[in-house]
């Protein structure tokens, strides 16, 4: 069953957090996109091919795919939040790329025909969705019968300390009840085979899934690698928000203390690993 109140509620956080992710659009194209390159990889992403990005944020892994699939191929971009779309479009301007199409729409309410796209991809979306079964089912529908349906997700906490190192000292100023495993959130699909069952419970066949292992590696500081954290997590935010100054003060400098060691030469590098489902339209 569906939580509306909680889904809204994921909404308007991604509605506030979309000024943030524009604004530091470069630096998350740049983190993540060993895990584009796997998308693209897994999916079989070639030449000529019309790709379906859902929950593509502000503008990825869409417009790297853009350039992967050329000008006689096509991307549709997607979001749920008109901001993030719109940041996406204003990217795919900047960068004068015509092969790119932006349509807000929810996951599980796709606006397109049955069978449209050779590849539908999704980095680091699907676990936000209120409905992931659902989702499935429409991203399923669209995909021509053959292509791939191709999904990146993060793994467990403990592996990812891009996350961790921030979220582990923050709760040690602000109560943190432990997440609900079926409720929206970055770890939702961290037990390896239970985004797979979902896929396959979709009607995908080929059904395979496999650990991602890379590096987090970006020209930042600490002081910027706190700024992005802080700013592009809603949870964040408002966890900061509600703090007295000074505390929120000594976490910034307790987070920028506990990464040092994620910044040899002064530049950021974190190990990672997310896990990365990809399945066939029979
Ligand atoms: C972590 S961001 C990922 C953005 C982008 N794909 C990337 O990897 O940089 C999650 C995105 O999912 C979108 N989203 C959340 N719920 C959604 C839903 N039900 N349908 C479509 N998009 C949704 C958010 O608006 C946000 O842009």
């Amino acid at each position: 069953m569906v939580d509306r109140i909680e889904a809204d509620k994921v909404l308007q956080e991604w509605t506030e957090s979309a000024l943030y992710w524009e604004k530091h659009s470069a630096t998350i194209r740049a983190i993540f996109a060993p895990v584009t390159l796997a998308l693209i990889e897994d999916a079989g992403i070639v030449k000529g091919q019309s790709v379906l990005d859902v929950a593509g944020g502000p503008g990825e892994p869409s417009l790297t795919i853009a350039g992967r699939v050329g000008p006689t191929g096509s991307v549709m971009c997607t979001d749920a939040v008109a901001e993030m779309v719109e940041a996406a479009e204003r990217e795919a301007d900047r960068r004068g790329m015509t092969n790119v199409s932006f349509r807000q729409c929810m996951a599980d309410a796709l606006p397109f025909g049955d069978d449209s796209f050779d590849v539908v991809i999704s980095r680091l979306g699907v676990m936000f969705f209120p409905d992931p079964s659902a989702a499935l089912r429409e991203m399923s529908r669209v995909t021509k019968p053959g292509g791939a349906v191709a999904l990146a997700v993060w793994d467990e906490s403990e592996h990812n300390p891009f996350l961790h190192v921030v979220t582990e000292v923050m709760s040690r100023y602000v109560e943190t009840p432990p997440a609900d495993p079926d409720a929206p959130g970055a770890f939702r699909f961290a037990d390896p085979g239970k985004l797979a069952s979902i896929v396959t419970e979709a009607g995908a066949i080929d059904v395979r899934e496999r650990f991602l292992n890379f590096h987090i590696e970006a020209p930042i500081s600490p002081d910027e690698f706190w700024e992005l954290r802080s700013a592009t997590s809603a949870t964040l935010r408002e966890k900061l928000a509600n703090l007295p100054e000074e505390q929120a003060k000594r976490v910034a400098q307790v987070v920028r203390e506990a990464a040092n060691r994620f910044f040899p030469n002064g530049q950021m590098n974190f190990p990672a690993q997310m896990i990365i489902v990809m399945g066939r339209k029979a």
